[in-house]
């Protein structure tokens, strides 16, 4: 006999399920249960904001879950050799090949004789790929939705410096600069404006934009309309505001249209206007969105 009858014989031969292998498909269940378990509570534990002592000690016993049933079944339930196919001629016999396709297919039966321990196995796994997304997703942050298109810039926002001060015609002189955010959102990000002196009078940077810069104040978004950074930098010399990230320039004289470095598109300009009091205020919001031009290139 060959050693692969030898093998045949050992595979084909109906073994009985033993109390020793019954116990060994429980540990096994046991196991991949466990996992499945501690990946839920993985799971919520995400949901509700993350502990990252808690997500360890769950990690571990997924895996270890996994590793354990793994190794259970491969060590106890599936048949153990050694089959070694013996090599006097190298060209296999016609009965060989079959006995060798044979021995193939039972084998696959033996592996397949367990589906419910396979199916477990698949679920434990899968589950834990599928509750990792959930650091992926976290790690994307807060959905902008439309928070890009508008700030806290609205008709009557009263114009106010960094402390909530509230602008008066007096509080530049020609030539000065400051930053100043509507009342209701001091110090937001989207809504910081740089307000300059430009002239006594009134000011007119582009046609149709008569009224808006009362006595000579101008204001312009201070989000760079490159990549975002803040434009805080107003040369009176020359009258243009300079971006620090990539150098570029924008003419305050004329609606802020950038003259040199990669900004594609000037600063939007705020309307304002001084009240029956003196105090600055918006005529009206932004007439478009501030910061880089995202809208613009899906288009
Ligand atoms: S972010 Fe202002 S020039 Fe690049």
């Amino acid at each position: 006999m060959t050693q692969i009858e030898h093998e045949n014989q050992a595979l084909n031969s109906e073994v009985p399920v033993s109390e020793g292998h019954r116990g060994v498909e429980t540990f096994v269940a046991l196991s991949f249960v466990l996992s499945v378990l501690a990946t839920l509570a993985l799971g919520v534990t995400f949901v509700l904001g993350g502990q990252p002592q808690v997500e360890g000690v769950l990690l571990f016993v997924i895996l270890g879950g996994i590793g354990m049933g793994m190794v259970a079944w491969g060590k106890y339930l599936v048949p153990q050799g050694p089959y070694v196919q013996e090599r006097e001629t190298l060209k296999s016999e016609l009965l060989e090949r079959q006995a060798f396709l044979e021995s193939l297919e039972r084998g696959q039966r033996q592996l397949g004789r367990r589906p419910f321990l396979t199916k477990l196995m698949g679920g434990a796994i899968g589950l834990f790929g599928l509750v990792n997304l959930f650091p992926f997703l976290r790690s994307l942050g807060p959905q902008p939705k439309k928070a890009l298109y508008s700030t806290a810039w609205t008709k009557g926002s009263l114009v106010v410096s960094p402390s909530g001060t509230p602008v008066t015609v007096d509080t530049l002189e020609i030539g000065g600069a400051l930053t100043v955010f509507p009342s209701n959102d001091v110090g937001g990000a989207m809504s910081q404006t740089m307000l300059i002196r430009v002239a006594d009078s009134d000011w007119t940077t582009k046609p149709g934009r008569e009224t808006w810069g009362p006595n000579g104040y101008l204001a312009y978004s201070k989000v760079c309309t490159h990549a975002g950074c803040p434009v805080g930098l107003y040369q009176e010399l020359t009258q243009q505001l300079l971006c620090p990230c990539h150098q570029s320039l924008f003419d305050v004289l004329s609606g802020a249209n950038p003259v040199f470095g990669p900004a594609p598109r000037p600063l939007p300009q705020l309307p304002i206007y001084f009240d029956s009091s003196g105090q600055l205020r918006a005529q009206a919001p932004y007439d478009q969105p501030v910061g880089p031009g995202f809208w613009e290139r899906g288009a």
